[in-house]
């Protein structure tokens, strides 16, 4: 069984629905942050204050590159991984991608109510900044195999869809 991939805006319910698959099909889940995190022994959060976005690309492509290697995964990745050259078509090639997508204010409202640090919306203005990324990484986003549009549906729904 390919790896399943799950890409998309930070908000759009990516860890969500990769956890409900996982248990569905009985695969392994796994989540990119969560790798380089265990990776390094420092945060996401860390990693960007610390170091650089351009060091957290490279960790968050390492990882990536050892998870094409498996596969019957289902895979978590962070929302920006796409930005990376060549990053989609390693998923692509390595399995099924499906881009979960949702509208700019309901990613606000749903950050809003969750405590994961993000270092890339820590600005005056998140939610112009959210639309802003989105602009720019949408020829990524609907180079999916599938899209999945989560704003009025559930996570459970999502992952049924
Ligand atoms: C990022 C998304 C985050 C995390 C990092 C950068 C991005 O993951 O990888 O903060 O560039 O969109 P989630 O999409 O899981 O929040």
């Amino acid at each position: 069984m390919k790896n399943i991939y799950l890409i998309g805006f930070m908000g759009t319910g990516k860890s969500t629905v990769g956890r409900l698959l996982a248990e569905d099909f009985k695969m392994k889940f796994v989540d990119t942050d969560k790798m380089v995190e265990e990776m390094t022994g420092r945060t996401i959060g860390e990693i960007f204050e610390e170091s650089s976005e351009a060091e957290f690309r490279k960790l968050e492509t390492e990882v990536l590159r050892k998870i094409t290697e498996e596969k019957g995964m289902i895979v978590s990745t962070g929302g920006g991984i796409v930005v990376t050259r060549g990053n989609l078509d390693l998923m692509k090639n390595s399995g099924h991608v499906f881009t979960l997508i949702a509208d700019a204010h309901t990613i606000h409202e749903r950050l809003k109510a969750d405590d994961t640090c993000r270092p890339l919306l820590e600005v005056a203005e998140p939610l112009d900044e959210i639309k802003r990324l989105l602009f720019e990484r949408a020829a990524f986003y609907i180079n999916a195999h599938h899209i999945i549009e989560t704003s009025d549906i559930t996570p459970r729904e999502a992952a049924d869809q």
